[in-house]
This record gives C-alpha cells, structure tokens and sequence, in this order.
C-alpha cells in the first residue's frame, strides 16, 4: 500500500495512473475503521483497478468541540486493517495538505437539506461535510465515490455536492449499514460508549424496527412519538426520531412514497445516529 501525505504528490500519482486507464474507487474516512468502513472499501477494491482510501479527521465539520477532542484516533490498527485488506493508496494528510493557505471556504447551497434533522442538531456541520469532501474530490478525481447509507443525510448531501460541482464524475455509490450481531450500527463513536451502554445501544436499532413493523396500524406522529418515549425511559437524550420521504427527509405528503425512519440520540454523552428504510 503506498502512503501518501501530501495532496500534489497523490495527485500527480493518481493522474498518470489515469492516463495509462486505471479506474479509480474512493472511500474517505475519519478513521478508526470498523467493518462499515470496510465492506465499502472492500466494494471498492472489487469494482475498481485502484482504491484510495483517506483518513482525515476533518475539523471543519465538528459543530461540538468536545466531540472532535474525544474523535477515535486508532491510526497502527487502521493501517493494519487497510494493508490487510490489499488497500492500494491511503491518503493521510494534514489540515495544513488539506486547506493549504489561500484555501477559500465555499457556501454550498443545500437547500433544506441543510436544516432537516442533523442540519437542525449540528449547524455547519454539512458544510464542512461538503468542504472537505469537495477538496478530497478535487485532489483524488475518483471515477466512483462510495458512502455509507449509515450517514443517510451525509448521502444526500454529497449527491448535492456533486450536482452542485456539476462535472461527469465520480458516481456515488452508496453501501448498506452494516450492524453488530446485536443490531447496533457499527461506527467509531461506539468505542467511546462503555459496555453496558454498548448493550444499552442496541436499543436504536430495535426501537426503528418497531416503527417499521408498526407503519401500517399505527398513525406517524403516535410512532414517532412512543419511539423516542421508549428511548428516553432508556437513558437516552433523544434529538429527533422521524419518519421522512426519502427522497428529500421531508414530512411524507403523498402515500407511496418511499420512507426512512431516523434517529439521533446521545447515551451518556455519546451521540449516535441510525436509520431504516421503510419501503
Ligand atoms: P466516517 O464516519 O469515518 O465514515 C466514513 C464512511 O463510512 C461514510 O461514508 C460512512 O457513511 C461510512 N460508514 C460509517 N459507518 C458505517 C456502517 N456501519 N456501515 C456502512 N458504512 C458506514 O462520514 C465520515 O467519516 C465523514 O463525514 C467523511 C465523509 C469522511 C467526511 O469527512
């Protein structure tokens, strides 16, 4: 696996790669993997000649300043898992590689996207999203990017990005969360949780399978409703539990169109997000 640091140095790289027709797949990370980070990754390495995978634990979209001091930083096991995987290029850089000096902070125009659900909970944290994902796009160029459906608004957003950078490639391709055997979404903010709340967290998951099982008897806003009760005699500070149109998280209007249930909650102050298709 080659290592790069420094963003001209990848992108020179990546370029004459390009020019003898490899086809690049992209995954960027904040590290401290887990096997969601993996399985796109490992999408990756069988769709494409070449992977690039990032680390970088990108400032710009932490709203909570305690959250990013508290970020997982596992770097030695992450290389061991990416070399073990066959990764081929792991870009590692700085913030200084990533918004050199000069480098003009954007606004992206998201629409309500911006405000819905983790807009609502985490101001700008979707403009850092794009910021840094628009700076990594323009240093790698990948022919596909691949996300995780974990992130549900994150997707959406990003498909917005590259509406909004308006150039052929990449194409976003987008994974399935994938989930302890305990149904709890795996994701690096769970190795902050101590192990009773790692069990207590399982609590997400089962609590959007409810509301899935229930979505044809019980009426949307009684749902919604007795989903975070049940989460809040568990402990947990809910932020939203919604049933959304998928398509633009808004309030479903017309029957028929497909829905999400999502949630945001935090367990003993460390936050965690989940969702579930409906249909
Ligand atoms: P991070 O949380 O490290 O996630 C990197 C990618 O892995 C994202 O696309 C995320 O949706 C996906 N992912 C996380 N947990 C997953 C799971 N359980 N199953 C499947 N995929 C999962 O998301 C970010 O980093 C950052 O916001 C980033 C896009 C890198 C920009 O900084």
């Amino acid at each position: 696996m080659l290592i790069f640091k420094q963003a001209g140095q990848l992108q020179q790289y990546l370029q004459q790669q390009k020019a003898s027709g490899v086809r690049i797949g992209f995954v960027p990370t904040m590290g401290a993997l887990h096997q969601g980070h993996l399985s796109l990754l490992r999408r990756s390495l069988t769709e494409n000649t070449l992977t690039v995978c990032s680390i970088f634990v990108n400032p710009t979209q932490f709203n909570n300043p305690t959250d990013f001091q508290h970020y997982p930083i596992t770097i030695e096991q992450d290389l061991q898992l990416l070399l073990t995987e066959g990764c081929d290029v792991l870009f590692l850089p700085s913030v200084a590689e990533v918004y050199p000096e000069g480098h003009i902070k954007k606004q992206y125009n998201l629409g309500p996207l911006e405000t819905v659900l983790e807009g609502a909970y985490r101001p700008g944290h979707f403009q850092g999203v794009c910021e840094v994902v628009d700076r990594l796009l323009e240093i790698v160029d990948p022919h596909v990017l691949y996300m995780g459906q974990k992130d549900f608004q994150q997707c959406m957003v990003v498909r917005r990005l590259l509406e909004i950078r308006g150039k052929a490639t990449p194409e976003l391709r987008i994974g399935d969360t994938l989930r302890e055997a305990s149904g709890l979404a795996m994701s690096s903010r769970n190795m902050r949780l101590s192990p009773a709340d790692r069990d207590s967290a399982t609590a997400l998951y089962r609590c959007l399978q409810k509301v899935k099982e229930a979505l044809q008897t019980v009426p949307r806003a009684a749902l919604e409703q007795r989903a975070q009760q049940e989460l809040e005699a568990q402990d947990f500070v809910v932020d939203y539990v919604a049933i959304r149109q998928q398509h633009d998280l808004q309030p479903p209007v017309n029957t028929g169109t497909p829905l999400v249930v999502l949630v945001a909650a935090t367990l003993h102050g460390v936050r965690l997000i989940d969702n579930l298709p409906l249909n």
